[in-house]
Parts: C-alpha cells; sequence; structure tokens
C-alpha cells in the first residue's frame, strides 16, 4: 500500500544511496557516516531487505583492525566536506576518520533479523556480523573505559553524534585553539551558519583532531591522552542497547561465547550509568571525567537512557521529565530543554527535534508502557514531516526546517513510524 509520505521517503533512500552505502545527505554530508548507515538501514529493510544488510556491511568492511568503527568512511573524495582524509590521516586503504561514533548497530540488526523475510540470509549475514560488532563493543569498554568502571567516554564531541550539544561546553573550552591554523569551513557552504556550530567550536573540533593525529592514531593511547574526556549517558545507553540485543542475537544464532561477554558488558553498564543519574533535574546527566565532575547541563543526552533497559522507576522518571517538556513544546523532543540558557531552537544540537532521537526514545518509552508520551513524540515527528519535509532537525517551537535538506536518517525514521502506526502496510 502506498502512502505520500511512505514514498517520499522511499525517494530520498534512493535519492542517497549510491549502491552499497548511503549518504546522509548531498552536499553537506557526501560520506558514509557511521550511526547514519545504521539507523538507515532500518527503514530501508522495509524497502529492500538485501540493501539494508549490505549498508551496515560496508559500514564494517572499513573496521580498523583494533576493533573501531570509524565515525566517517570517505569512500570517494569530495572537496565540499571539511576536514576531509588529508586532515585526518589516518593512512586507512580507504580513508577514514579516526574516532568512532554511537554504536547502535547492534540493536539495528537485532531489528532486521527479527524482520526478515530471507531468514536463511538474515541468519548468515547476523551471524557474519555478529563477531565484528562484538569486537567494536570491546574496543569501546577496553580503550575509552581504562579503569573499567563499565561506562566508556567519548573524545571528541563529534563521537556523541550531537556535535555541538552544551554539555561539551565546559570540557570543550579546556581545549586549547593555538597552532590549529587557518582553515575553510565548508558546512557552512551548505547550510545556514546560524544553524551550525560556532567558528571557536570548530577551531577546537581541529585541533583535537590534529591532536589525536600526532599520537599516530594509537587508538590505546588516545583516551588519556586526550584533554576531551566526557562520559555520555545517551552515548552509553545506545551501546547498552546494543550489547543487550547483541546478547539476544548470540542466543538465535548459536554463539554462546559472544552472548556471555555481550551481556555482562551491559549488566555491569547498567548498574553504572546509576551514578549519572541527578535527583536535582530528574535525568541522566554527563561526567566529564577530565576534572572528575557531572556537567550540570539539560540535554536529550540524559533522556535517551530510557532506550535501554534502566531500573522501571527511572523510565517513569524519564516520562515525567519528557510529560513535562511536551506541555512547554510544540514539536518533541527538543534536544536541549528550551527553559535553560544555552537554548537555541535553530543551532544543531541546542534545541532542535531530530527524528533519530525521537525514535530511540519513543522506543523505550513504549517498551516500558509509556505510550501515551510515546504516542505524542511519534505524532510530533510526523507533523514535522508533513508541515516542512524531510529536513535534517527542525526547531522544536516553529517546526520550522534546519540543516541539510533530503536527509536520509529523517526519511527512514518516518518508514519505521509509518509501520509502527499502522500507516502503511
Ligand atoms: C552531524 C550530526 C551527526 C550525524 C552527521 C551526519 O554531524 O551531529 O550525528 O551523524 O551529521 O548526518
Amino acid at each position: 500500500m502506498s502512502h505520500p509520505l511512505y514514498d517520499g521517503a522511499v525517494e530520498i533512500l534512493a535519492r542517497n544511496d549510491l549502491g552499497h552505502y548511503t549518504v546522509p545527505t548531498h552536499g553537506l554530508y557526501p560520506f558514509q557516516w557511521n550511526w547514519d548507515s545504521a539507523l538507515s538501514a532500518l527503514g530501508q529493510s522495509y524497502v529492500n531487505e538485501s540493501r539494508a544488510w549490505t549498508e551496515i556491511e560496508t559500514l564494517f568492511d572499513h573496521q580498523w583492525p583494533d576493533g573501531m568503527v570509524p565515525h566517517i568512511i570517505f569512500h570517494k573524495e569530495d572537496e565540499g566536506y571539511f576536514p576531509g582524509p588529508s586532515v585526518w590521516g589516518t593512512e586507512r586503504p580507504v580513508p577514514t576518520s579516526g574516532i568512532s561514533q554511537p554504536a547502535v548497530t547492534g540493536f539495528a540488526v537485532r531489528k532486521l533479523f527479527e524482520r526478515a523475510k530471507d531468514l536463511p540470509s538474515a541468519r548468515a549475514r547476523a551471524k557474519a556480523l555478529l563477531p565484528k560488532i562484538q569486537a567494536w563493543h570491546d574496543w569501546f569498554f577496553a580503550t575509552r573505559d581504562p579503569e573499567e568502571t563499565g561506562l566508556v567516554a567519548i573524545i571528541h564531541p563529534w563521537e556523541s553524534g550531537r556535535d555541538n550539544s552544551a554539555d561539551w561546553n565546559a570540557a570543550l573550552s579546556r581545549v586549547p585553539t593555538e597552532g590549529v591554523g587557518d582553515f575553510q569551513r565548508r558546512d557552512i557552504q551548505h547550510a545556514a551558519a546560524a544553524h551550525r556550530p560556532t567558528t571557536e567550536q570548530y577551531q577546537r573540533y581541529i585541533w583535537l583532531v590534529k591532536h589525536f593525529r600526532a599520537q599516530g592514531w594509537d587508538t590505546a593511547k588516545l583516551h588519556d591522552a586526550s584533554p576531551f574526556r566526557v562520559v555520555d549517558p545517551g552515548f552509553n545507553a545506545i551501546l547498552l542497547r546494543s550489547c543487550a540485543d547483541l546478547a539476544w542475537l548470540a542466543e538465535q544464532l548459536d554463539e554462546p561465547a559472544i552472548g556471555a561477554r555481550a551481556k555482562t558488558q551491559s549488566d555491569k553498564g547498567l548498574a553504572a550509568m546509576e551514578h549519572l543519574w541527578s535527583d536535582r533535574h530528574q535525568q541522566y546527566l554527563c561526567y566529564d571525567r577530565a576534572i572528575g565532575a557531572p556537567v550540570d547541563c539539560l540535554t536529550v543526552g540524559g533522556l535517551l537512557p530510557v532506550f535501554t533497559a534502566i531500573a522501571p522507576d527511572r523510565s517513569a522518571r524519564i516520562a515525567a521529565r519528557l510529560e513535562d517538556l511536551a506541555r512547554r513544546t510544540t514539536y518533541m523532543i527538543p534536544s536541549h530543554d528550551p527553559h535553560a540558557p544555552e537554548y537555541d531552537g535553530e543551532r544543531y544540537w541546542l534545541g532542535p527535534a531530530w527524528l533519530i532521537v525521537n525514535y530511540m526514545i519513543a522506543d523505550g518509552l513504549n517498551r516500558d508502557g509509556h505510550t501515551e508520551i510515546a504516542a505524542r513524540i511519534v505524532g510530533d515527528s510526523m507533523k514535522l514531516i508533513v508541515e516542512s519535509g524531510f529536513s535534517e532537525y527542525y526547531d522544536p517551537m516553529t517546526g520550522a526546517p534546519c540543516g541539510g535538506p533530503h536527509f536520509t536518517w529523517t526519511a527512514a525514521m518516518v518508514i519505521e513510524f509509518l509501520k509502527q502506526t499502522g500507516g502503511v502496510e
């Protein structure tokens, strides 16, 4: 059955499909991005099941020997993006960045497997991916949690997927800008400068890249060498959900050793997550590992833990926080609390609503029985599409489309929501 929004979404997936990988949108992001691919594969799985598996397989074809799965794969040259391969200098056969991104692939692969129509193929493809995903998770815990706390740190704001969130402001202010040199930003040639990070932030982003490059991209050294080390509850929740889903998959695929390992990682992380809870704010907070202090900042990163199996009481409190935000917001979910001073409804992760975040949070809320607030989030997501098209993100008060147009993972989430709500068969 066809539906105008479904057809529009399928058209965007096709438009951004380069055969074995998908770009988030042409122009602004002309390569393969890590968590974009995993989440886009979800929507794609309803359109072309085999192609959805290929998206994730391509990503893992570029996994580093140490287990890291890079945040960008520069499949072919494109002058329109900065920082490109020559700035990263990772010297991989196909150039990649040298940092990672939220590990949502374990979750996505479970979904692909559960909904597969071609089961023999799904079994074989999931089985081949399983050890690779486990190696990536192991890499995170080994290199980003050297003290074995159960939770990993990000060492660059771009790893979080929430690039310019105010969560990073204090930690980023300790990153120098000296010696970073001149460069030309390309993002503001494709999208409005008022929707994007500031140039000062960009200087610090690039300083970190050059600093890591100077360590020879030895990822075992980078955590301790980085002035930026933040434990993000949202990032960890995604990783822990993937660990739990990988454990489930391993059981289906007769891989008990992987299953046991993934479950231990998930259990340990979930227990440690409790240290990030703030009674005062009734949500989770980031923790700045470099100075050993929580980050007093009200972002959606502190609500994302509902995506993983947190305790029912915590989940209920997150639902309550979201209900409070829903009373103050036209289109859920603002990435930053509109009452907080840093809020900016158009600037990337300082306020705008993102459909991928809405999807993950609604998934957890539904699992835990908070269906009313989940329905509000899904309903608002669909309204945004009808009113403003398939944009990268949206002003949560006006619904104005922001960032890049024709966005792949936005389209993929629309397909997911339509399937969930019975909008299409
Ligand atoms: C931006 C987003 C990031 C995403 C990328 C490509 O950098 O912050 O989460 O992966 O764009 O869409």
